[in-house]
């Protein structure tokens, strides 16, 4: 793997563009990376590959938000990854995080809760455009926000599932306000439905039964690949300044799912009752309206371009071979327990 130009820049080596008259705007950046929801699936997986580029260690200086420093999934963040500094901020109070920020960062990367950690979409669009104008203000070099596909090159449209058009409403704002500024510049990845969401507790198995609401397969990406994505787009930005990019390492159908999902692990993939999955659907309003229109619509993302580019790209069966030594191994005994 070559050393991503940024890397270069921040390790002062040769970069492609040394003899053009291209001028890099992280020349002159401090080489800290901003990454907001650093304990979630997203920021958790941009972390792991940021940190796994090369020369991370001397040259980026990797700032882990979360709202609670001494939380658990804080802690063990930091055990796996001691290089990082974890930074306490809140969403509900940009202004102190950005008071408590050791030095203008040359990268965010930027997720926002949505409603299934209770926020509403209003909300989600608040968030993601008040960040977006603080870091843009002290002049943040590229943000990597991460939305989601509303069925590939038809993603710059609203789709009418309420939390999906929330992101389609912070993408318009980001680019207009990076167009304004001429000095930020941004990256759109937009991820399909996580591999990830299938944990072995409660909550993984009711997010599998309501998949049996779908009436057809549908696309999968993987978080680790959303990092890879996110890690290449902060350490490279020439190559993915300006891009919107829908990301999809699979496209199953559930019977499909189990069946790769029996291959690799020898017991039942772990799922609710089918009454779980059409109950969530009947009392998360956004999530039932997502499902309606992954039936009707569904996600357009290009399985063989994002494996193109990121040739580690996981379908299903990859990604359970990935996961193998955590989750799903201890989640097997869990669940053969709780179905006894
Ligand atoms: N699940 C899917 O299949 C899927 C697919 C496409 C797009 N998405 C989108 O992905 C986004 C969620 O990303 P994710 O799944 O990576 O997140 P996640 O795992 O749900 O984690 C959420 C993160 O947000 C942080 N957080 C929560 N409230 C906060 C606040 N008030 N201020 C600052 N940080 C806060 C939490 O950190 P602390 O608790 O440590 O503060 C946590 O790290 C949503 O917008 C969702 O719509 C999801």
């Amino acid at each position: 793997m070559s050393i991503p130009a940024a890397l270069r820049v921040l390790g002062s080596e040769d970069t492609p563009n040394s003899n053009s008259s291209y001028q890099d705007p992280f020349k002159t950046m401090p080489q800290s990376i901003l990454v907001m929801g650093a304990t979630g699936k997203q920021g958790g997986a941009t972390i792991r590959q940021l940190c796994a580029l090369p020369n991370s260690k001397n040259d980026l200086r990797i700032l882990a938000v979360t709202r609670n420093i001494s939380s658990d999934a804080a802690v063990e963040l930091k055990q796996k990854h001691p290089q990082i500094e974890l930074l306490q901020g809140d969403y509900s109070n940009l202004g102190n995080l950005f008071d408590a920020l050791p030095a203008t960062p040359y990268a965010l990367f930027s997720v926002q809760p949505s409603v299934y950690r209770g926020y509403t979409p209003e909300k989600e669009i608040q968030q993601g455009k008040a960040l977006h104008e603080a870091a843009i203000d002290i002049g943040v070099g590229h943000i990597v926000y991460t939305s989601v596909d509303r069925h590939g090159d038809q993603s710059d449209k609203t789709c009418g599932v309420p939390h999906f058009d929330a992101k389609w409403e912070i993408e318009m704002h980001l680019t207009a306000e990076c167009a304004r500024s001429k000095k930020t510049t941004w990256t759109i990845l937009r991820p399909t439905t996580f591999f990830d969401n299938y944990t072995p507790d409660m909550q993984g198995r009711v997010i599998a039964a309501t998949f049996g609401q779908a009436k057809k397969g549908q696309q999968f990406v993987a978080c680790k690949d959303i990092g890879w994505f996110a890690a290449q787009a902060m350490a490279d930005p020439e190559r993915f300044r300006g891009r919107k990019i829908s990301l999809a390492g699979d496209d199953i159908t559930l019977p499909a799912m189990r069946e790769r999902f029996y291959e690799k692990m020898g017991y039942a993939m772990p799922e609710g009752y089918a009454w779980m999955g059409s109950g969530a659907l009947w009392a998360m309003k956004e999530i039932g309206m997502m499902y309606r229109w992954l039936n009707e619509v569904g996600y357009g993302a290009d399985v063989q371009a994002c494996r193109k580019e990121n040739p580690g790209m996981m379908n299903f069966a990859m990604w359970i071979d990935d996961e193998k030594e955590s989750g799903f191994t201890k989640g097997g005994e869990v669940l053969g327990n709780w179905l006894s």
